[in-house]
């Protein structure tokens, strides 16, 4: 698996598998554990998708070292604020059974976002969590916290995939040397991009399938991506995209695709206020 390098040297598997909506109990182990398995060293969970505990389990039951692994988790809105943050980052350390976080993201932009980043900040440097980062965080509201924050964040994940570019968030990132991780890398799954012209003139032209071209394009922008699938094929398919290389042109072709659009827009108060109103305990 190929590595990017964040801000703070800490090395990231540039393909994560990610477990948004996989129930806990049974179906987030089988996924992890088949991921692991298919050679996936990246897990991407949250204390929002309530399935951290199976991601735990099955890092351990898989024989492979916990320091080969790298594990990503957020903290929900719920556990925001300086000392319910401290807690909430306690509370992912025993829902892993892990002594570490390789790297811990604030979820959303909403609520007391300064004080729970203050908590980041000393659970990164206690060496709690290995890097620190945000989500879907735009210009504006990069704006509106930058300036509370001591330790830069080292990732920035959001919507991304070539109709989502972010381009000018992308600019503003990379002038703080904050990397962005790409969230529905392909879409959620969106028949439009996957069936896309260019895409599948790709796919046949160098024997992949459209997710595997597109995950390609977005590794050589230098982006993280967390693909999902429950598909053994497609899973392992996900992964296997380091033997071939996409020409500047066809990189130019996929960067024509973008439509300057999201289908997620962070600054829509309806959006706060539905995703402040999500519970996760009591
Ligand atoms: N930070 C945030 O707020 C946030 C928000 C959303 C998501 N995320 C993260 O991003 C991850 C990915 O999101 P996602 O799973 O919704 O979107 P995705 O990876 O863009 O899309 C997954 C969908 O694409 C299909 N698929 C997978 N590989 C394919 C391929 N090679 N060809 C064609 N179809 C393929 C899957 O179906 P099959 O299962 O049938 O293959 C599934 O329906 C999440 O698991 C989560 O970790 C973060």
């Amino acid at each position: 698996m190929k590595t990017f390098e964040l801000n703070n040297q800490t090395m990231i598997p540039a393909v994560g598998f990610g477990v948004f909506q996989i129930p806990n109990n049974g179906p987030t182990y089988d996924a992890t554990l088949a991921a692991l398995k298919a050679g996936y060293r990246h897990i991407d969970t949250a204390a929002g998708y309530m399935n951290e505990s199976d991601v735990g389990k099955a890092v351990k039951d898989s024989g492979i070292a916990r320091e080969e692994i790298f594990i990503t988790s957020k903290l929900w809105l719920q556990d925001y604020g300086y000392e319910n943050a401290k807690k909430g980052i306690e509370n992912s350390l025993k829902a892993l059974d892990t002594d570490y976080i390789d790297l811990y993201l604030l979820h959303q932009p909403y609520g007391d976002y300064l004080g729970a980043w203050k908590a980041l900040e000393e659970a990164y440097q206690a060496g709690k969590i290995k890097a620190i980062g945000i989500s879907n965080i735009t210009v504006n509201l990069w704006n509106k916290f930058k300036d509370g924050m001591t330790i830069m964040p080292a990732v920035n994940q959001v919507e991304f995939n070539p109709f989502t570019q972010q381009k000018e968030l992308r600019k503003v990132m990379d002038e703080n040397n904050i990397r962005l991780e790409a969230w529905f890398p392909l879409g959620h799954g969106n028949k439009d991009l996957l069936e896309n012209e260019t895409i599948v003139s790709l796919a046949h032209q160098y024997n992949k399938n459209a997710g595997q071209i597109i995950l390609r394009w977005i590794y050589q922008e230098g982006v993280i991506s967390l693909p999902k699938s429950t598909n053994p094929e497609r899973m392992k398919g996900n992964i296997d995209i380091f033997d071939f290389a996409l020409t500047d042109d066809e990189m130019k072709a996929i960067q024509a695709l973008d439509t300057g659009k999201a289908t997620h827009n962070p600054e829509d108060p309806a959006n706060e206020t539905r995703l402040m109103g999500l519970k996760i305990h009591d």
